[in-house]
């Protein structure tokens, strides 16, 4: 993208921030790929080198051998590494310290918001969260850490109090998505006047469904990717620009209005 449109988009971005009450900012895997994640569906993403129909829920619970297979994509994925927020996330937490956050709603199970400074209450997991680990039988919950010790050993991990199947607190294939997060993050969706798309396809529903809620309700729609999006067409400003130069560059013009 040429600086000069980038410029006149953050610009634009800006003033619907400042003059907006309540913005809701929807996060995807692109906006974690500057912190050395892999996306999905992007070339090299991680269903390039994995199949996503080996990874339902289904599949995990039918026998160990998927178990392992699933445990060794999510390792060998690049999921599990232990990231650092980038300039995209503190932008978000930015945006949460200048009073202007509604919430996050986030797709993304690798914790870089709260990391980043975001409130953990305003954070909407719609996918979980991989720090965590759940057993399936008593739901007893282990940190992820404590799991991929036991797992470099070669052994798939059961429940230490019940011998339990443990699975990471993310949602998985045919998984249904936890209700009170999905309403939460539908309620806030229909109330906000800035809904902010950061690092999405928005190809993989219910979450899709948030933007379509938020222009419903009459918001007004940003999307930052690198790649077109089925609501490109209805975005009040699109920018096609790395999500971390982007946000970057929009908190520094907010930051310089209010301080003005
Ligand atoms: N800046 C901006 N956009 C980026 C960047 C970046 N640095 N890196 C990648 N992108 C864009 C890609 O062009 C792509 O359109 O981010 C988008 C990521 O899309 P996906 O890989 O499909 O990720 P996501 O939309 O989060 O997928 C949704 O699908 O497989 C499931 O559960 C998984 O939560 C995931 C869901």
């Amino acid at each position: 993208m040429e600086t000069k449109d980038l410029d006149y988009l953050v610009g634009k971005v800006a003033g619907l921030i400042l003059e907006a009450s309540k913005v809701v900012v929807f996060t995807g895997a692109g906006h974690s790929t500057e912190s050395g994640i892999p996306d999905f569906r992007s070339p090299g993403g991680i269903w390039s080198r994995f199949d996503p129909d080996d990874f339902t829920i289904q599949k995990f619970m039918s026998s160990r051998e998927t178990r392992k297979m699933q445990w060794q994509m999510l390792v060998e994925g690049g999921l599990l590494k232990n990231a650092e927020p980038n300039q995209a996330h503190y932008a978000v937490a930015e945006l949460e310290k200048l009073g202007k956050l509604g919430c996050v709603i986030t797709q993304n199970i690798d914790n870089l918001h709260q990391k980043a400074g975001n409130s953990p209450e305003r954070v909407f997991e719609l996918h979980g969260n991989m720090k965590r680990v759940r057993c399936m039988s008593c739901d007893a919950c282990f940190p992820m850490e404590d799991i991929l010790h036991r797992l470099r050993k070669e052994e798939i991990p059961d429940c230490q109090f019940c011998n339990g199947i443990l699975k990471p607190d993310a949602v998985f294939f045919g998984e249904a998505l936890p209700q009170k997060t999905l309403s939460d993050a539908t309620h806030h969706s229909r109330n906000c006047d800035l809904f902010i798309v950061i690092g999405s396809s928005l190809v993989v529903y219910p979450a899709a469904y948030m933007p379509m809620y938020a222009k419903e309700a009459g918001a007004k729609l940003v999307i930052i990717n690198l790649s077109p999006t089925p609501m490109d067409s209805q975005a009040t400003v699109l920018i096609a620009a790395k999500a971390g130069e982007a946000m970057a560059k929009i908190m520094e013009r907010v930051r310089s209005q209010v301080s003005a």
